[in-house]
Parts: C-alpha cells; sequence; structure tokens
C-alpha cells in the first residue's frame, strides 16, 4: 500500500529491506527524520532532503557487534574505521574481563589487559566509568557503543596479588565500583577466566560480583575458564553462576578449541540449548578457524599454526610465522615466544565444521573479537560481517541471507536490552547500511588484515550518513546507550 509523506529528511528508495527479525525480504522505501525511521513501505514522499538509491541494493539494521575491545579506539580513531567501513554501527566493548574503565591502578596493565588500556598515556585512563562515559559524550564517535566493565580491571585496582581469590573486603571494593559504574549506565560485566589476571577468581567470586546485575537488567558475558578439554565444565560453571546470580550470560565466542573437543560442538550447543530451557542464555561467534590475544605458552599445543600479530621486543615480527621465527632463532616455539615478549598472536586453533555448525546455530550472534591496536591483526577485525554475510551466507549457503543478518541485529539488540535497535521499523533509531548482496566480501585477509570490505554503499548511523562510496563521512553521531535503570 502506498504512503504518502509530507517530507523526510532522507530517503532510501527501492531496496530489499531485510529487518532484521528473520523476516523475508521485502522491496520497500524507507524514510528517515532526525535520528529515527518514520516509515517503511512503498513511500510517496514531496520533499526528501536526501535521496539514496538503493535500487538491487539491500537494506538492513547496522550491524552490532556484540563481543568487541574496541574501548580505546572509540576516542583514538573516532571513525572507528574497521567497524563502520564493513556496517557496524554499534559495538558491545569490555569483553574477556577487560574494560579501560574503571582503571585505579598506578601498575603497568598486565597482559591482556594490555590489549586495551595502554600505560604510555595516560590521557587515556579513566579511575571511573562516569569520567569514561564523560569523555565518549565530550567527543562522540561514529558509532554506538555498549559498555561492560571487566572483572580483570577491578581485580587489577582492588588487589595487591592477581594469583589468589578475592578477600571478601576486596569483593565488596569490586561491587562498590561495578555498581557505580551500572548506575552511571554499563550495560554489564564480563570475565576472562581464562587469562591469568582473572583465572584464580573462583565461580563464587564471580557470581558476588555478578549479584549487582540484577538491579540494573545488566548482561553477564564470559570468556570461559576454558574451552578446550574442560569446555564442558566450563559451560556448566557458566550456567551455574548466571542462575546463582540471577542475570542473563553470553558464553563469548563459542569455540572448540583443542584436540580433545574438535569435533564436539553439538554436544557443546545441546548443552547451550538445554541451559537455555532454564535461563537466559546467549552466544557469539566469529567466522575463522583461527583465534587471537597475547602471546601464551599454553596455547601452542592446541594451534596448528601461530601468527605473531604484534610484538614489543621484535617490532618486526608482526605478521610472521612463529614457527619460522624459531626456526631462525634455532629455538622451540615456547622459547620463540618468551622472546617476543610482550606481544600478541593469532591461532589456529579450530575446526572449520565447529565453526560452521556454532555460526550456524540460531541463537548464535556474530561478534568480531577483534583486537584494535595490534600492528598485524587478526583480519576479523575489518572483516568478520562482510564474512559471514558473503563467504558463509551467499558463497557456502549455511543460512539465508535474513538469517545472516537477524544474527548480527535483532538478537544482539534483544540480548543487550537495546531499545529501538536492530531492526528496520517505523519508530527504530536510524541505523543501516546498504549493501550490494552479490558483492559483500571481507576483503581482509591472514596476510593484508587491514583492508576495507567490499559491497558496502553506506552506513547510517542515528539518521547521519557515517560511511558513503568507500569513505568516512566525519560524521560523528555514536551514543553510548546506557542501560534502561541508569540513575
Ligand atoms: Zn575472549
Ligand atoms: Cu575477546
Amino acid at each position: 500500500m502506498n504512503k504518502t509523506l509530507d517530507r523526510c529528511d532522507l530517503l532510501i528508495t527501492g531496496g530489499q529491506v531485510i529487518d532484521g527479525t528473520g523476516c523475508p525480504a521485502i522491496t520497500a522505501d524507507v524514510a528517515l527524520q532526525g535520528d529515527r525511521i518514520i516509515a517503511v513501505g512503498d513511500l510517496t514522499v514531496e520533499k526528501a532532503d536526501a535521496v539514496i538509491d538503493a535500487q538491487g541494493k539491500v537494506i538492513t539494521p547496522g550491524f552490532i557487534d556484540v563481543h568487541t575491545h574496541d574501548d580505546r579506539l572509540l576516542l583514538s580513531n573516532s571513525e572507528v574505521t574497521p567497524k563502520l567501513s564493513q556496517g557496524v554501527t554499534t559495538v558491545v566493548v569490555g569483553n574477556c574481563g577487560v574494560s579501560l574503565s574503571p582503571w585505579v591502578s598506578d601498575q603497568a596493565p598486565p597482559p591482556p589487559l594490555d590489549l586495551v588500556i595502554s600505560d604510555k598515556n595516560n590521557s587515556a585512563q579513566f579511575s571511573t566509568f562516569h569520567a569514561y562515559s564523560a569523555e565518549l559524550t565530550r567527543r562522540p564517535p561514529a558509532i554506538n557503543a555498549v559498555p561492560l566493565i571487566g572483572h580483570s580491571t577491578l581485580r587489577c585496582g582492588a588487589m595487591d596479588r592477581l594469583d589468589r581469590p578475592a578477600s571478601q573486603a576486596e569483593i565488596k571494593q569490586m561491587r562498590t565500583l561495578l555498581r557505580e559504574s551500572l548506575a552511571a549506565g554499563a550495560a554489564g560485566f564480563s570475565t576472562g577466566l581464562f587469562y591469568p589476571p582473572n583465572k584464580a577468581a573462583p565461580a563464587a567470586e564471580v557470581e558476588a560480583l555478578a549479584r549487582e546485575l540484577p538491579a540494573f537488567q545488566g548482561v553477564y558475558a564470559t570468556h570461559m575458564r576454558n574451552e578446550g578439554d574442560q569446555l564442558f565444565e566450563s559451560l556448566d560453571e557458566t550456567f551455574d553462576t548466571a542462575r546463582r546470580a540471577g542475570c542473563p550470560v553470553v558464553v563469548s565466542h563459542h569455540k572448540c578449541q583443542s584436540k580433545a573437543v574438535w569435533g564436539r560442538s553439538a554436544e557443546s550447543l545441546a548443552r547451550i540449548e538445554a541451559a537455555a530451557a532454564e535461563q537466559t542464555v546467549g552466544f557469539d561467534v566469529y567466522p575463522y578457524v583461527a583465534g587471537s590475544t597475547v602471546l601464551l605458552e599454553e596455547l601452542i599445543e592446541p594451534s596448528r599454526r601461530i601468527i605473531v600479530s604484534w610484538s614489543t621486543a621484535v617490532p618486526e615480527a608482526g605478521g610472521r610465522d612463529l614457527a619460522d621465527i624459531a626456526a631462525e632463532w634455532d629455538c622451540s616455539l615456547a622459547q620463540a615466544m618468551m622472546r617476543l615478549q610482550p606481544g600478541g598472536g593469532i591461532y589456529f586453533c579450530m575446526e572449520e565444521d565447529d565453526v560452521e555448525r556454532i555460526l550456524a546455530h540460531p541463537m548464535g550472534m556474530i561478534g568480531s573479537d577483534g583486537i584494535p591496536h595490534d600492528t598485524h591483526p587478526h583480519p576479523r577485525l575489518w572483516g568478520t560481517f562482510p564474512r559471514v554475510l558473503g563467504h558463509y551466507s551467499r558463497d557456502r549457503q549455511l543460512f539465508p541471507l535474513e538469517e545472516a543478518v537477524r544474527k548480527m541485529t535483532g538478537l544482539s539488540a534483544q540480548t543487550f536490552g537495546l531499545a529501538g535497535r536492530g531492526v528496520v521499523q517505523a519508530g527504530a533509531f536510524g541505523d543501516l547500511v546498504v549493501f550490494d548482496s552479490s558483492r559483500i566480501a571481507d576483503s581482509a585477509t591472514f596476510e593484508q588484515p587491514t583492508r576495507a570490505a567490499a559491497g558496502i554503499d553506506c552506513v547510517i548511523v542515528n539518521g547521519a550518513i557515517a560511511w558513503q562510496a568507500g569513505a568516512g563521512t566525519g560524521s560523528r553521531t555514536g551514543r553510548l546507550l546506557k542501560n534502561p535503570r541508569t540513575t
């Protein structure tokens, strides 16, 4: 049915609208006014200030990257180019137990906190979440942010040593900081129980902190204690902790990470489904068989290949295979790793069948887990979303395009309680992507990891065009999306 409007700020005409809910695409126009979508359908508009012709293109909600480490990137590169260029309009930051704020330690941040918190640049340190939030408001980035507070960040502030459980007094101190952050708008809490700064925290310590979440409708996201031979025990611990704390939980970057569990994703997904029947559970996944983090000796054994992503000791090692470096130095992989520290690595530790099964599961949300400050980053930083749409949906036909879009928009917004986001509907915020579904592709590779995606025509954030014709427009309309109970 045709609808007539007097005017609008921006009109996108004749595209295939995929609305983010999983519904089939429809041919429609989309009208925007201010920061909102005001109409979707067969539209006649008397006067539109700007028009985008989307004939032959797809119009979808802006992508929501539910797993990122972009806390500092939002300030250091306010265009947030690796994300904006692939159609991402919202990032969840502060994952894996690591958040930029509240950082109240005067020590150098231990790995993996050094991936996000820089100790050289004090202007990029924030002792309260409120200070971080104020800075993002003062210097808004091009895209929206949903901030989590990291357990390792809290531990560094409250504890003199990280290799033990926190005392009752330390737990109390961390809870206070977490509560203040949630009251100031943080969306949830994350752990990285796999990593040394967080590892010694027993489930009871995590639970005590996560108990602060329900009052703010906060979400708990976890990089679990183990994604290899203890995968199933870790899933049990995760669901137990969240159930006791009474909060929703997101299993971060679900994977089967070592030989002991390769091929067992059908079982792990069944375990997740069983938990989801009892409590609120979600998970995210990135579309690659390699992971990436700091250099960690325990990741040598499960990996078929390791690429160095950065090294302070040997900067020119970035982008090279650890095996080649070790051969050159005539030493073991572990010794080479030691000499490269501090640094990061890309670990080929998963099987393609597991990655595809996890990606295709209806509960799976897309999260890049990109590490933005590495000199030779994992290509997931620039390529995750187009890779799911192009390689996995169009070329491999793992799922229809509508389902691929739902996994990166509607489902994600629902999981993180982002009202008015993740859908193309009248009344929703004007976060949109226009792309060519026949051309969309990830251009970033393990060899050349910082190339912008192909096929993205236009990215709109809160009603303003932020990316067009392969370049940023200079628009900075991103917002901090606070939890609904922010005081
Ligand atoms: Zn992680
Ligand atoms: Cu992560």
